[in-house]
C-alpha cells in the first residue's frame, strides 16, 4: 500500500501485511513528521459505527419513513444483498420479485438500488428520484429521509447516476461501512432489507456485503457461471475472515431451462460443488419474466400462474424458514 506523509507529502510503499496494529505510527524520513498509517480495507475489525460523529448526529434524530406507522421499531431485520460479478443474471429481477414475494407474505421490506444503472428504480418507475449518493452527501438528513414507498407496498431507496461518484470516496475512512452505518437507524423498521448491487466487486458490492447477513448469489446453470460463484465467494470469504462479518451465502439458479441438457448437467455439478449452499428453489426461463418488465410489473402480478412468479414466491418461504 501507499501511504503519504501529512506534513511534506512524501509517498512511500509499505507491505501492509507488516501492519500489526490497526493505527500505526510511522516517522517521515525526509521531514522527521510523525504521522498514523491505518491498516487497509478488509484488515480491519467493523470500527464502531458511533465513533463517526456524523453518524451519532443523525442517529439522534427521529427516524420518519414516507408513509409508515413509525410506532412499530422492533422487528429483527434480515439484510440480504443480490450479488454476482457477472450482469444479466437476473439480480434486479430476483430482487424486485422476492420483495414483491415477501410483501405478500406481510413483510416490511426496504430495496435498496444499489447499481448506478438504476434498473430496479426505473423497473418501480421512480428515475432520477433522489439516492444514496444524495443521503450520504447531506450533513444533515438521514438515510430514512431518502427511502420512498412505492405502489408495489415496499419501500425503495432510489439510484441514480450521481451514485458513481460515490467510487471517489473510496479513500475516505471507512468508506465500506458507509451503507452499514447508514442503515442501522431504519432496520428496525424492516423484516427484509434487499439490496440490488451492480455486477462487479468494487464499492457498491463491498460496502453491501458489510451491511448484509446473507448474500444471495444469481447465476445461471453455464459452465463459465461457476468460475464466477467461486470468484463472489473468495470475496465473501474474505470479508468473513479479516472483517469478523458473519455473512452466509446461498447460491440462486436463475434462468434455468428445464430442456436444455447442458444446464442439467451444470446444475448437477454445482450442487455437487456447492453442497448446501444452493437454493432448493429453481427460477425457470419464463417469457413472463421479460413481457412483465415492459410493463413495470412484478411477474407474479402480470401472470399470477407464472412459472417464475411462482418460483419466486416459494424462493420467499424458503428464505422465510432459513
Ligand atoms: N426467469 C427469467 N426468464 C426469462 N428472462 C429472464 C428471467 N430472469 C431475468 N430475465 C431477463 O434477463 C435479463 C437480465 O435480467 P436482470 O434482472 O436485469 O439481470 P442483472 O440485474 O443481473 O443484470 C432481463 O432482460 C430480464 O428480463
Ligand atoms: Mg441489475
Amino acid at each position: 500500500m501507499i501511504v503519504t506523509c501529512d506534513e511534506c507529502a512524501t509517498r512511500y510503499r509499505i507491505d501492509e501485511h507488516l501492519l500489526e496494529k490497526r493505527v500505526s505510527r510511522a516517522r517521515c524520513c525526509r521531514c522527521g513528521h510523525v504521522f498514523s498509517i491505518r491498516q487497509p480495507l478488509l484488515s480491519l475489525p467493523a470500527p464502531d459505527a458511533a465513533s463517526n460523529p456524523d453518524f451519532v448526529r443523525k442517529a439522534q434524530k427521529p427516524v420518519i419513513i414516507d408513509g409508515m406507522d413509525m410506532s412499530d421499531s422492533a422487528r429483527s431485520c434480515k439484510v440480504i444483498t443480490i450479488c454476482n460479478q457477472k450482469g444479466g443474471v437476473a439480480k434486479t429481477t430476483t430482487c424486485l420479485n422476492l420483495a414483491t414475494s415477501l410483501v405478500l407474505m406481510k413483510k416490511r421490506v426496504l430495496v435498496i438500488d444499489f447499481d448506478i444503472q438504476a434498473n430496479l428504480s426505473l423497473l418501480l418507475n421512480y428515475r432520477d428520484a433522489r439516492s444514496f449518493f444524495d443521503a450520504s452527501s447531506d450533513p444533515e438528513n438521514s438515510l430514512a429521509d431518502y427511502i420512498v414507498k412505492t405502489g408495489l407496498y415496499f419501500w425503495l431507496l432510489p439510484s441514480n447516476t450521481k451514485m458513481t461518484l460515490l467510487n471517489k470516496q473510496q479513500n475516505s475512512e471507512n468508506f465500506q461501512y458507509m451503507l452499514r452505518d447508514m442503515l442501522a437507524p431504519v432496520k428496525p423498521y424492516f423484516d427484509y432489507v434487499l439490496i440490488d448491487t451492480p455486477p462487479s466487486g468494487d464499492f457498491f458490492t463491498l460496502n453491501a456485503l458489510l451491511a448484509s447477513d446473507m448474500a444471495a448469489i444469481c447465476t445461471q446453470a453455464e459452465f463459465l457461471s461457476m468460475n464466477g460463484i467461486n470468484h463472489i465467494q473468495s470475496m465473501i470469504n474474505l470479508i468473513r475472515e479479516k472483517s469478523q462479518h458473519d455473512i452466509r451465502s446461498h447460491i440462486l439458479v436463475t434462468m434455468f431451462d428445464r430442456d436444455n441438457m447442458a444446464s442439467k448437467v451444470i446444475y448437477t455439478k454445482m450442487n455437487r460443488a456447492f453442497t448446501g449452499s444452493l437454493f432448493q428453489t429453481i427460477i425457470e426461463k419464463d417469457d413472463n419474466v421479460p413481457q412483465s418488465q415492459i410493463v413495470l410489473s412484478p411477474t407474479m402480478y402480470y401472470n399470477k400462474s407464472s412459472r417464475a412468479g411462482l418460483q419466486y414466491f416459494s424462493l420467499a418461504k424458503e428464505i422465510l424458514a432459513l
